[in-house]
């Protein structure tokens, strides 16, 4: 039977309520699908190289290597002692088995699904989420991968320019994470970045942090541009969607929902921890979820929404 992905073409996205009968109507049905799988997997490869190009590295980044922003043009970066210094000698990545991807969306309060997330092998969660005790029972604490953006040091701990006692102490909820930072998309995001990784290793913090490849990222961007997605920049959920596909064995994704309303038809929030809803980006989202949810039917990855009980 064919679903909404084929019916409707690609320019009319559907509305909120059709996604929520769509997504109603094949209920809890799934099947994993190797081919689908291993597809995916070969295709990422190819394009974008996860495991080895999704951070800067000491390899794939030697001094004098030119790094072009890919969130802006004509400015880059030329890898120099200081920021050849900062970068980790090689992948830090294996091959993974199971992957949970965890958004931020609000789908995910009253979820129940902070044991099967924290159940994964590999937990990547986005933009620095609040882990506390409130939301344990939903989205878990397990941590091994947290992006964090330029923006959140700037506006939430001043640039780390005064303290930066705040920000390594919220940055403890994380364990022993990676902080995958994107230091190299917008050039004012940059040095903030930098301010990060001194005041993470000067804490002596078991935090390792990670600046995103902007080749990565660019790639990804083409990647999914070719499949449909038009916005002018991919949400850092589907990059780490990109990255999981391509490492592992079995990858879930959590909190994806960027709609107004809920499965039960009630309005819902953009985030499980607060409703300030994004700005100029957002359209991107509706678009992405008809990327994953058709990857969820064929059986490639799969998206929980709704409750983990
Ligand atoms: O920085 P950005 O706005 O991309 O992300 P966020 O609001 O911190 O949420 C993290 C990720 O979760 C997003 O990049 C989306 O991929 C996903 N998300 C979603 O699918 N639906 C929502 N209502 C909110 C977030």
């Amino acid at each position: 039977v064919l679903g909404w992905f084929y019916v409707f073409p690609a320019y009319r996205l559907p509305s909120d309520k059709e996604i929520v009968e769509e997504v109603l109507g094949l209920g809890e049905a799934w099947k994993k699908n190797q081919t689908g799988i291993d597809l995916y997997r070969n295709l990422l490869t190819e394009c974008c190289n996860p495991r080895w190009m999704f951070a800067v590295t000491k390899e794939n980044a030697p001094i004098g290597k030119v790094l072009w922003y890919d969130g802006e043009y004509y400015y880059s970066h030329t890898v120099n002692n200081e920021t050849y210094s900062v970068f980790v000698q090689t992948t830090p990545l294996k091959p993974l088995k199971k992957c949970a991807v965890v958004g931020n969306g609000g789908i995910l309060r009253h979820s129940k699904c902070g044991r099967d997330i924290d159940q994964a092998d590999f937990v990547m969660r986005c933009n620095l989420p609040p882990l506390t005790k409130e939301y344990l029972e939903d989205v878990g604490n397990k941590t091994h991968l947290v992006t964090a953006n330029p923006s959140i040091i700037e506006k939430r701990f001043q640039g780390l320019l005064w303290s930066r006692k705040a920000f390594v102490d919220y940055l403890k909820a994380y364990g022993s994470s990676f902080i995958y930072m994107p230091a190299f998309s917008m050039k004012p995001g940059t040095d903030p970045s930098l301010r990060a990784y001194y005041a993470v290793t000067d804490s002596h913090s078991n935090l390792t942090m990670l600046f995103a490849n902007p080749d990565f990222l660019r790639n990804v961007g083409k990647f999914w541009k070719a499949r449909g997605v038009h916005a002018k920049r991919l949400s850092t959920g589907l990059f780490l969607v990109s990255l999981a596909l391509g490492m592992c064995d079995e990858v879930t994704v959590y909190g994806f929902w960027p709609f107004s309303i809920g499965l039960d038809g009630q309005p819902i929030s953009h985030h499980y921890y607060d409703n300030i809803l994004p700005g100029k980006w957002f359209h991107a989202m509706p678009e992405e979820f008809v990327q994953l949810w058709h990857l969820h039917k064929s059986g490639t990855l799969r998206v929980k929404v709704g409750s983990c009980q």
